[in-house]
């Protein structure tokens, strides 16, 4: 095969599961994550060689739960510095399942470039019978080299799935069909070296973001309400100087009174509060007299509360003072 003809494909290695390895094939938890080197895992399947030409990177190694701003960001330059090259077609990144979403969220209102950006992980260590990483890895590098995925956003491939970074959220603690977007599906297929695009998304990214990478971020926590909740996390968050707190609330973003009252003491010392729920699906409506306006609270919509925890990061770095646009525009 003439392989300069393929398209040219930069694959980033963060580590995970999909570079994670046990002691015993038949071991599917209690392995570690992020051990195994990205030739390694490119070795582990062939057939990428006749699906594009691979450029690889060791970005980092680590277990995606200790992913930081700090690599965030030098991820996103990387993958701009290489989407602007002429002989690279798109990015592959290999990452952990536990905070991919967010990892992708973040990319996708960060990255300028309308080359495809594609995420993909894997639920089983790389040793383990019948592990998904590779036919992940194939399908990620498939989206990748696909004209189709040009301008979509940032995208995972999981699954034979292809899902947008904006929906996309982890559900499953163990089973290979763990993510899923909820109310509004996947983007489409990717199966057999097919992919199949069958919606998009209307929300701007990318190019059409108005976001950057920041050189100093504000500290921005995520608190939770539940049955009998107390103020002292939100006043420890205030006391330690956060400038954004965004809380998972119940059903509609609601909160326990404790909560509510802290967090309207916390906006009125300048603190920018975002409520979001902590359901795992729906939205939450601005709540109008009832609640934001009096409160001084913005409403995330259909992002969960760690995409929710993203964009105010974002939005905070960018001095935006207009957080409700903000969160009802992406
Ligand atoms: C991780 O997120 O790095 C570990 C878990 C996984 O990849 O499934």
């Amino acid at each position: 095969m003439n392989t300069s003809s393929l398209p040219r494909i930069a694959v980033l290695a963060t580590g995970g599961t999909i570079a994670g390895q046990a002691g015993d094939a038949s071991k599917t938890a209690g392995y570690k994550a992020g051990v195994v080197g990205v030739d390694k895992l490119l070795d582990a399947v062939p057939a990428l060689a006749s699906v594009a030409s691979i450029h690889a990177e060791q970005v980092a190694s680590i277990d995606s739960k200790d992913m930081s701003l700090a690599l965030w960001s030098a991820l996103a330059a990387r993958v701009e510095t290489l989407l602007k090259q002429d002989d690279i077609d798109g990015v592959v990144i290999t990452h952990g399942t536990d905070t991919l979403e967010e990892t992708a969220y973040f990319l996708h209102l960060t990255v300028k470039s309308e080359k495809p950006v594609v995420l993909t992980a894997a639920m089983r260590p790389s040793t383990a019978l019948s592990a998904d990483g590779p036919l992940n890895l194939l399908n990620a590098v498939t989206v990748a080299a696909s004209k189709n995925a040009a301008g979509q956003g940032v995208l995972v491939a999981f699954n034979n799935q292809i899902h947008s970074a904006r929906d996309v959220t982890k559900t499953s603690t163990y089973a290979v069909d763990a993510f899923r977007s909820p109310e509004v599906g996947v983007l489409g297929f990717v199966q057999d070296g097919r992919v199949e695009f069958q919606r998009s998304v209307t929300k701007p990214h990318t190019t059409a973001s108005e976001f950057a990478i920041a050189e100093k971020w504000p500290s921005v926590e995520i608190v939770a309400s539940y049955a009998d909740a107390s103020r002292v996390m939100v006043d420890a968050l205030v006391a330690a100087g956060v400038k954004g707190i965004v809380v998972a609330g119940t059903g509609n973003g609601s909160m326990h009174a404790n909560i509510t009252q802290a967090l309207s003491d916390a906006v009125k010392q300048g603190v920018s509060v975002v409520r979001a729920s902590r359901v795992g699906s729906g939205h939450v409506m601005h709540n109008g007299a009832a609640s934001d306006d009096a409160l001084g609270t913005i409403s995330a919509g259909t992002l969960n509360p760690y995409k929710a925890r993203v964009l105010l990061l974002l939005a905070l770095a960018a001095n935006k003072k207009d957080l409700q646009r903000v969160f009802d525009t992406y």
